[in-house]
């Protein structure tokens, strides 16, 4: 399989050291060969070769703050460039999410999906915005239009819902969707301020590349949105829903709801009300004894509660450089791997 990484920050550097270090497994278990044959960076620049780019080497110039092509020059063009002119049979687009437009990630999308090529993203902007448009183009050209990690990371939510527990009717999702804020949480909680709490979980890759979208909401209620087009059949966007972030939450309040055995947890949900399909987020005081009050740090988790089975929960890391990586490296073998 011949891959285009569109985006070569977080994720996609996630994603190159996991195609390194499981080239055995991809080819032993499922008879899988993944060769990328072109990245493409706003920041860091582009490559592009036919017969495969020297992955480890521009993971070692990316990480050592170089420009990928080096010294021999790289691909004169930007990302839409390359995609409209590569030969590949699958894209990972993972540039930075822009929730209100979802873009340059959805001209990217667009591009590959007409060329035939399949497509994973971790992007959210355009599954919040446009998932039903995305996957009628792939339907129309024959291909895959995955986008595993845009909830949960690698914590497999999406197929949980709609491949292992097929044949349920889930009446509601509800959880923690987003990792930057229920660690800014757990840190308030031990004692750190706000902004410190903040940067740490910046430096530790969990923040989107402006905060604003994790501590004001936005980045859960994409996930509630993607949540309730995917797993609840709801056409909706982000804007039909309501949001309240975790900003007016003080250290005291924090302390004095611990006093009153209480946990704050900014909390995503998707619940049929009749035949309606409803969604929110916003933070809720939990009981400490309640499941989603022991979920700390970057971690999310989800209940869903269903007809046949009750209440199923998944937990597991919501963010992280190796975590959202390798929710496209799940879509890769789903597309090409043998099982
Ligand atoms: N900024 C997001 C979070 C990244 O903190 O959960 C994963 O979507």
């Amino acid at each position: 399989m011949k891959l285009l990484l569109i985006g070569f920050g977080t994720v996609g550097q996630g994603l190159a050291e996991l195609l390194i270090d499981k080239e055995n497994i991809l080819k032993d278990k499922y008879g899988m060969t993944v060769q990328v044959v072109g990245i493409a960076d706003m920041l860091k620049g582009s490559v592009y070769n036919p017969g495969g780019v020297d992955l480890a080497q521009a993971l070692k110039r990316a990480k050592g703050g170089e420009m990928i092509p080096g010294p021999a020059g790289g691909f004169d063009g930007d990302a839409l460039a390359m995609i409209k002119q590569a030969k590949a049979d699958m894209m990972v687009e993972a540039t930075y999410t822009d929730i209100k437009t979802g873009e340059p990630a959805t001209s990217h999308i667009r591009a590959a999906l007409e060329k035939g090529m399949h497509v994973t993203t971790t992007n959210k902007g355009p599954t919040a915005l446009f998932l039903y448009e995305l996957e009628q183009l792939a339907a129309k050209e024959g291909v895959e239009f995955l986008y595993e990690g845009t909830v949960m990371s690698g914590t497999p939510l999406l197929n949980l819902a709609r491949e292992t527990l097929a044949g349920c009717r889930i009446t509601e999702a509800k959880g923690i969707l987003n990792g930057t804020t229920n660690y800014i949480l757990t840190r308030m909680e031990e004692g750190l301020s706000y902004e410190v709490a903040l940067a740490k979980a910046q430096e530790l890759g969990y923040a989107e590349a402006v905060p604003d979208a994790d501590v004001l909401g936005w980045d859960a209620l994409a996930k509630v949105t993607i949540i309730a087009n995917a797993i609840f059949g709801k056409k909706s966007t982000p804007e039909d829903f309501p949001c309240k972030g975790i900003t007016e939450i003080t250290a005291e309040a924090i302390a004095e709801a611990k006093s009153r055995g209480k946990r704050f947890k900014l909390i995503g949900k998707v619940w049929r009300d009749g035949d309606q399909i409803k969604a929110s987020v916003g933070p809720e005081e939990i009981d400490l004894s309640h499941p989603l009050a022991g979920i700390m740090g970057a971690t999310n988790a989800v209940t869903l509660t269903t007809d046949i089975l009750g209440d199923v929960t998944i937990v597991g890391p919501g963010a992280g450089r190796t975590e959202t990586g390798y929710s496209t490296l799940v879509d890769i073998i789903h597309v090409g791997g043998k099982r």
